[in-house]
């Protein structure tokens, strides 16, 4: 995977080699800052919008202030896909922290938040999106507020990690028994044609691919039920799946030693795959090419 050589910096663009920071920098040492994953098909953002304004609601939420606008951001961030010719799949990450300051738990004064973004390449997988992939389940230890797309991502590396020692490509978390989302990504379940997920609340991320999925399972006629389910439910599932601007709509074929119905992708997952396809105006490399 190789990263496109011009990166943003603050508002500025540079070559990827040149951004450095100081060592007394927030993020870096209180993982005092917000980020955003956004997915690139074909040289073209997915979801923009979506994730310019959650990236605004996480940095209002830590009371992070901006010294630019939605529109500015979403701007900037168009002319660094133009600035590196972006014509393939990829993903952008952007982060935002509060700024560089000496170390002291309290907010500095006069302080500049700090941005940068850049892009990298990022075929689809869509081996894994046609076949499906296994998870763990995992206690959900993470803090009260999942809404935001916050730098402190320790709980989620170690959930994912203990996914990876066991084969798994993802870690569903749980908390008093209930189905949170991933480690990484929402997740999903599938029983009698109704598609359940846990409420948007502090406890989860709002996924903009989430977000979606509610639209899609809407045209196709697909009952979608904000309702947490329980890990125990995960046995008795007819599908399950996960999404993310990264995994897009991944179908999951086992949990733990737990394979779910024979092992392969539901017919429903399939019909959301297919929508989000027709969505994202995928043309090359589909899942059923
Ligand atoms: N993760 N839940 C969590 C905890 C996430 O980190 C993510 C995204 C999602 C899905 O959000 P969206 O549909 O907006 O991508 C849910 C990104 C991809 C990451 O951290 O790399």
């Amino acid at each position: 995977m190789s990263v496109y050589p011009i990166i943003m910096n603050q508002t500025k663009f540079t070559h990827r080699d040149s951004l450095k920071f100081p060592y007394e920098e927030r993020a870096l040492q209180f993982g005092d800052g917000v980020y955003e994953v956004i997915r690139i098909y074909q040289g073209e953002y997915h979801l923009l919008k979506e994730h310019v304004d959650r990236l605004f609601r996480s940095a209002e939420a830590v009371k992070i202030k901006l010294d630019v606008t939605n529109r500015e951001i979403t701007d900037l961030l168009l002319k660094l896909l133009e600035k590196n010719e972006v014509t393939r799949d990829g993903k952008m990450y952007l982060q935002v922290s509060r700024g560089s300051a000496p170390r002291d738990h309290i907010f500095p004064t006069d302080v500049t938040a700090n941005m940068y973004a850049y892009i990298e390449d990022f075929p689809r997988n869509t081996e894994l999106l046609k076949n499906g992939v296994s998870t763990i389940t995992h206690r959900d230890v993470r803090w009260e507020y999942c809404y935001i797309k916050s730098l402190n991502l320790l709980p989620n590396v170690l959930a994912k990690q203990e996914a990876k020692e066991h084969g798994g490509y993802e870690a569903i978390l749980h908390k008093d028994g209930l189905v949170t989302e991933c480690s990484s990504s929402n997740v999903y379940m599938i029983k009698d044609g109704v598609i359940f997920t846990h409420p948007p609340s502090n406890h989860i991320l709002h996924g903009c691919v989430r977000m979606r999925v509610e639209d899609f399972a809407r045209e196709l006629n697909i009952p979608f039920k904000e309702e947490a389910f329980n890990v125990e439910d995960i046995q008795i599932a007819d599908e399950l799946f996960l999404t993310s601007s990264t995994s897009e709509i991944m179908p999951i074929v086992k949990v733990d030693s737990t394979e779910i119905q024979d092992g392969k992708p539901g017919e429903i997952t399939k019909r959301l795959q297919e929508a989000y396809e027709k969505d994202a105006n995928i043309k090359t490399n589909k899942i059923n090419a």
